[in-house]
């Protein structure tokens, strides 16, 4: 490696979950407090940042194709060869063997490090290795720079790593372990966004509603009451959660939902599969009628709740019956909308090495019957909301002249024709219905 200037511009782009896009934005912001300046769209960039996923093989290998691209566009304009600096999962799970695979990678920065980002870029630039895939005791938290301007829908990482050691799962590898960020980071976080424009905030976490800690008065809070003392932000007129496990879910949490109009009616609760016996092998530590009277006290403090779910076919050992079960527990549930995906194996996970790994040709054929009958749901929720009166929350342009896309309280994309910017609050009447998405018509405006 030779030295170089230090670069001037930067892109970062993000692969993963909402987690690492928020990880994504904080890069981004840290970047821009050390002068650098984010490139313009198709222009190309003097550090590139991959922020990457390795929750399946596909979102895992993405990085590889997308280094030789980056090599090859920087030859292709006779320009010498962005900086590369490889962070998100990807970075913390293969570390130095990245650089291994691929030598036009100058930094490797995993996401508890990435805090660190500026002076693996000086080291790089100066010619020197640049790898730090620490996940040191002090949070990265304190180390960032406050929020600048966000949209109207901002992340808010609240919780971060995993204990709950699935067997399929990376994530309490690469993320570490379980922990949750203090209520006065976060409810100042929150503030920062509002005054950063954000009128709706989506708090993170890998398990979100384990996140727990001591408000001012050192009560001990859970998610719960910490959405309360969000409710109580002036400007702040939405508030979401994602990823939650079931285990977690308290009855506080669920009373919550009836009881505070601010958070939105929607539950993203994986369930991964129907089968008590692949959820045994799973590790997922419930059972499917634990979860299906869950489901039935979250609905009975909340009737409209949409629910939302993350499901696996083909987990190892998955047998025509297992499958035929997880569509049952579909059938049961009904769902606003929810991801499927076929199992990978992952390197280092128990269920990587587990016998009776399924046959290509017959995930693919469960997948389809799985997402067909999820397609159906979903298109039927949209259905069923024809008519509804509900909130809107513009959050950009829509492809026609005058079209705006906007997210209704159950996470629905909405198109409505109106002037209302960016970041309006309206009140919209639900008039047409597709598989993926509904149609408003503009009642009134909301002051936030
Ligand atoms: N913490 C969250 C989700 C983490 S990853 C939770 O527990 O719900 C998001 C989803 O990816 C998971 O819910 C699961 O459905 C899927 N996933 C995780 N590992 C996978 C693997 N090895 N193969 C296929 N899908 C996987
Ligand atoms: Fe992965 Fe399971 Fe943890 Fe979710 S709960 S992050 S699926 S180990
Ligand atoms: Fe992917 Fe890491 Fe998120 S593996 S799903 S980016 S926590």
């Amino acid at each position: 490696m030779s030295a170089r200037p230090l670069p001037r511009s930067f892109a970062v782009k993000s692969f993963g979950c909402q987690m690492n896009v928020y990880d994504g934005e904080r890069m981004a912001e840290l970047l821009a407090g050390q002068g650098m300046v984010p490139a313009a769209d198709g222009e190309a960039a003097e550090l590139v940042v991959l922020n990457t996923c390795h929750i399946r093989e596909k979102a895992a290998e993405k990085v590889y194709s997308d280094i030789g691209r980056l090599v090859k566009a920087s030859h292709a304009a006779g320009a010498a060869k962005p900086l590369i600096a490889v962070a998100g999962c990807v970075a913390q799970a293969e570390g130095a063997e990245i650089v291994q695979r691929a030598r036009a990678v100058d930094i490797v920065v995993g996401p508890q490090a990435y805090h660190r980002l500026p002076d693996l870029v000086a080291r790089a630039a100066a010619g020197a290795p640049a790898l730090d895939t620490d996940m040191p005791a002090e949070s990265k938290f304190g180390a960032l720079p406050a929020r600048r301007k966000v949209g109207p829908a901002a992340f808010l990482t609240v919780q971060e790593g995993c204990d709950k050691f699935c067997t399929y799962c990376v994530v309490p590898y690469t993320r570490g372990a379980e922990s949750s960020r203090p209520w006065s980071a976060i409810l100042n976080e929150a503030r920062a966004l509002v005054d950063a424009g954000a009128c709706e905030i989506t708090l993170l976490g890998q398990n979100v509603n384990a996140w727990t800690g001591e408000d001012e008065a050192g009560r001990r809070q859970g998610l719960d009451g910490l959405i309360r003392a969000l409710d109580r932000l002036p400007g702040l007129a939405r508030i979401r959660y994602t990823t939650s496990h079931p285990n977690d879910m308290s009855d506080a949490l669920i009373a919550a939902h009836g009881e505070i109009a601010s958070l939105m009616p929607f539950l993203h609760l994986p369930v991964q599969s129907g089968s008590d016996r692949i959820l045994k092998a799973m590790n997922r530590s419930h059972t499917t009628d634990a979860y299906l009277r869950l489901i039935e006290r979250v609905r009975a403090a909340r009737p409209d709740i949409a629910i939302s779910g993350d499901f696996i076919v083909g987990f190892p050992g998955e047998t025509d019956a297992d499958f035929a079960a997880t569509l049952a527990l579909v059938e049961a549930v009904g769902h606003a909308q929810a991801f499927s995906f076929k199992y990978s194996p992952r390197p280092g996970t128990p269920a990587a090495t587990m016998d009776d790994q399924i046959a290509p040709a017959v995930m693919d054929a469960r997948l389809q019957a799985l997402q067909a009958l999820l397609n159906r749901q979903q298109h039927g929720f949209n259905t069923a909301s024809l008519g509804r009166r509900c909130t809107v929350l513009i959050e950009r342009r829509g492809k026609l002249p005058g079209q705006m896309l906007g997210k209704s309280p159950w996470l629905q994309s909405v198109h409505i024709q109106t002037d209302a910017p960016i970041g309006s609050l309206l009140e919209v009447e639900i008039v047409a219905a597709g598989p993926n998405s509904v149609s408003g018509e503009y009642r009134a405006r909301i002051a936030a």
